[in-house]
């Protein structure tokens, strides 16, 4: 999930709190020990894995928040679309208490609430019983202090803030411990859920810890999986394997197929293809968001740019390509973010996925959102990525679980956008084994098997 910049960040936090305060440093320096990679590195299945649940939101066509908004809809900032329907949740060992946090490549903070805390109406939905949907959260002071007078906020794409300031904790994730972790404690907050995340896991690279909203700058620091791999032995990559199945009670000792994976210094351990390894850089920064005004040759986000875009349709009861695919190479910077649930492509790419599935994908103004059919034709699509090309599953693309309250309506895998960030999201990674090479700025994926 990618924070808002600038404007619409500036104007929530405005309306809640007065101004955000100009930043002190709050910089945890760890040595910049890299670790030695060999000049042809070879993936390994690392024994520092974590099985996430996975979840889905009751009503994921109208979350409750965006119900509530109801016909004051009108006074939204912008138009804001719920495309968060299911989530991947780890819990994390915060000192010594276990904080389910959800999982999210699109961001770099850690953060969670702090019992008690406050939850918050929008100014758009006031006099109404607000209701954050997060679990318990942190219960007592961190052990290792807070930061004084800097102040934590974000708000994310969906409408949803959070608020708060900086502390001191050790966070252990898969056995490996992170001493003395930044982390944000959240006491104020807009949010929508199920109760079953007390908040987020940012596994974005240092720089994007500084920003709260492109004019807001302060001083970055390492997060989570940065501090673990300068403090830990592994190498520096993280990978990821998401299933698409809800599966909350996924735990360590019955991994199947099915379940998803968080594997640090390595491979998760899930089937795949190993002859369909891809890999591609990760581009700056400034690759996708120099309109936000960030113009900085830093990491910070997972963004890549895909080789190609392919797609067609198929027949209706073959399941074959009809005809020839379209294979479009426009380039674009495109962000691997498993804390969204579709991907998001440019317009024009898009309409002609929507067209493909038979009968063609239809806007349902209700939602904001492309649905087809739930007995459709679904199209093939792919993303070709340093030469591979990964296709997304049916299943994926018209999402059996995400229906209209007809429950005759399926809610199409991808969703248009002419404006950036563009994403490839969990209906893209439900299908890959994406393996995050922070050490060398590289993405690679492989296929994964049928599950
Ligand atoms: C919001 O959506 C409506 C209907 O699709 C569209 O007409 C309008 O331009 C959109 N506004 C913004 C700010 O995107
Ligand atoms: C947890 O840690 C706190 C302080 O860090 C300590 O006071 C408390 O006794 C610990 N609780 C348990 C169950 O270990
Ligand atoms: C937390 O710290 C505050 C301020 O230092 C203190 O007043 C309070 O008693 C502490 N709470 C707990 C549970 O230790
Ligand atoms: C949240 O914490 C900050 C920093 O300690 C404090 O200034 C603010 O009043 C707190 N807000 C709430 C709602 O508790
Ligand atoms: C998960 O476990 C809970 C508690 O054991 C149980 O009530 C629930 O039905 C289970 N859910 C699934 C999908 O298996
Ligand atoms: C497949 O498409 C053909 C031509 O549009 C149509 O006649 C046929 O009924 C369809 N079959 C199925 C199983 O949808
Ligand atoms: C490829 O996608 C871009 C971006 O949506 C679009 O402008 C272009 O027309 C597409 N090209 C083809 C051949 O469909
Ligand atoms: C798809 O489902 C609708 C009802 O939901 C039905 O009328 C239609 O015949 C079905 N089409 C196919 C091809 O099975």
């Amino acid at each position: 999930m990618v924070s808002v910049a600038n404007f619409l960040t500036r104007a929530i936090l405005l309306a809640y709190s007065g101004s955000v305060t100009s930043a002190t440093p709050a910089n945890v320096l760890q040595g910049n020990i890299v670790k030695p990679r060999d000049a042809v590195f070879r993936d390994a299945v690392t024994t520092h894995v974590v099985p996430m649940r996975s979840h889905a939101l009751d009503h994921p066509q109208e979350p409750q928040a965006l119900r509530r908004r109801g016909n004051k809809r009108g006074n939204l900032p912008a138009n804001l679309t719920n495309v968060h329907d299911i989530y991947y949740i780890i819990d994390l060992l915060v000192g010594n208490q276990t904080i389910p946090v959800s999982v999210d490549t699109g961001s770099s903070d850690t953060w969670f609430v702090q019992q008690p805390y406050q939850c918050v109406s929008y100014f758009w939905d006031e006099g109404r019983k607000p209701d954050c949907g997060l679990g318990d959260g942190f219960k007592g002071n961190l052990s290792g202090g807070n930061i004084p007078d800097v102040l934590f906020g974000r708000a994310y794409t969906d409408g949803t803030f959070v608020q708060g300031y900086f502390g001191y904790e050790d966070v252990t994730i898969g056995g490996l411990t992170a001493h003395h972790q930044t982390l944000a404690i959240v006491n104020l907050t807009y949010w929508y859920g199920d109760g079953r995340v007390s908040g987020l896991l940012g596994l974005g690279y240092p720089y994007m810890t500084s920003l709260s909203g492109a004019m807001d700058s302060q001083p970055e620091y390492d997060p989570v999986f940065t501090t673990i791999w300068k403090s830990n032995p592994i190498a520096p990559i993280f990978s990821i394997a998401l299933s698409r199945d809800d599966n909350v009670n996924a735990t360590a000792g019955h991994p199947k197929d099915e379940t998803s994976f968080l594997a640090l210094g390595g491979l998760p351990p899930v089937k795949y293809d190993d002859a369909s390894w891809g890999r591609t850089p990760i581009q700056p920064i400034s690759a996708m968001i120099s309109s936000w005004g960030i113009d900085s040759a830093e990491h910070g986000l997972y963004i890549i740019s895909a080789d190609a875009y392919v797609y067609g349709r198929t027949d209706n009861v073959t399941g074959e390509v009809v005809g020839e695919l379209t294979r479009n190479t426009t380039q674009f910077p495109i962000l691997i973010d498993a804390g969204s649930t579709l991907s998001v492509i440019p317009k024009k790419m898009c309409e002609a996925i929507y067209a493909a599935f038979d009968p063609p994908a239809q806007y349902l103004s209700s939602t904001g959102l492309f649905y087809a059919p739930c007995n459709a034709t679904v199209p093939k699509f792919g993303v070709q990525i340093g030469g591979k090309t990964f296709y997304i599953a049916p299943q994926d693309l018209l999402r059996q679980n995400a229906r209209d309250h007809t429950g005759e309506f399926c809610r199409v895998g991808v969703t248009d956008s002419d404006s950036p960030p563009h994403v490839l999201g969990v209906t893209f990674l439900s299908n890959v084994v994406a393996v995050f090479d922070v050490g060398n700025h590289e993405m690679r994926f492989a296929a994964r098997n049928a599950y």
